[in-house]
């Protein structure tokens, strides 16, 4: 099982999982972030302006994983360089808001974005935000559900208001990674010291392995490389 608390800097990190939101306007990506990364929600939250993260420290079977999540806006104006924000992730948050059609019907795009700029192996999950809002729903979980099957996502309706599924969704997607990595490394044989082999998800550097790995993550803004 796994835990995790908010700030415990000092912490030995095992691997650092670089997780993006991506989504509509509106939807929550960001509301959804602080919820998990500070356990706070805000009603008048701004539309994001270019690239944000955040980062939560947690455990899972006893390995200390740093999470470090992307947030960008959703509207594309204010969008950052694709590229740039997709570049080694491991994780995907695809965010619609239940009482907006549109912002599900518009997923398939966003999928499309991410199959073209990430990794091919990314691990994805769909999720369905602001379910507290059930008497304004316009998005059956039934649909969300058959196109998630479909496409092979996790799938999960949040509501970052009232701290509904946020948590699970974080940990599912960072679970799913843990569990592909950690299963690369046991083919690989002990081998998390080995820089050129890191058991990533496709054999790329895109997963920070073994002890005193951590990168500061000011330096891990976007855009250099
Ligand atoms: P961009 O930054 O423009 O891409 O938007 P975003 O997806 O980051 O949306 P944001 O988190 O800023 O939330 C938009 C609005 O929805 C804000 O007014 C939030 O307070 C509200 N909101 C977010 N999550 C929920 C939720 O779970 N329930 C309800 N009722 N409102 C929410
Ligand atoms: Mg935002």
């Amino acid at each position: 099982m796994a835990t995790g608390g908010y700030g415990d800097a000092s912490q030995k990190i095992d691997y650092v999982f670089k997780i993006v939101l991506i989504g509509d306007s509106a939807v929550g990506k960001s509301q959804i972030l602080a919820r998990f990364s500070r356990n706070e929600f805000s009603l008048d939250s701004k539309a994001t302006i270019g690239v944000e993260f955040q980062t939560r420290t947690l455990s899972i079977q006893h390995k200390s994983i740093k999470a470090q999540i992307w947030d960008t806006a959703g509207q594309e104006r204010y969008r950052a360089v694709t590229s740039a924000y997709y570049r080694g992730a491991v994780g995907a948050m695809l965010v619609y808001d239940i009482t907006k059609r549109q912002t599900f019907d518009h997923i398939p795009r966003w999928l499309e974005e991410l199959r073209a700029h990430a990794d091919k192996n990314i691990v994805i999950i769909l999720i369905g935000n602001k379910s507290d809002l059930e008497d304004q729903r316009a998005v059956p979980t039934e649909d969300a559900t058959e196109f998630a099957q479909k496409e092979g996502l996790f799938f999960l309706e949040t509501s970052a208001l009232e701290a509904t599924n946020v948590e699970n969704s974080f940990m599912t997607v960072l679970t799913e990674i843990f569990n592909i990595v950690n299963k690369n490394n046991l083919v690989a044989g002990d081998d998390r010291n080995n820089n050129n082999n890191p058991g990533s998800l496709a054999g790329k550097n895109i997963i920070v392995p073994g002890p005193a790995q951590e990168i500061p993550t000011k330096n891990r803004a976007c855009c250099t490389s």
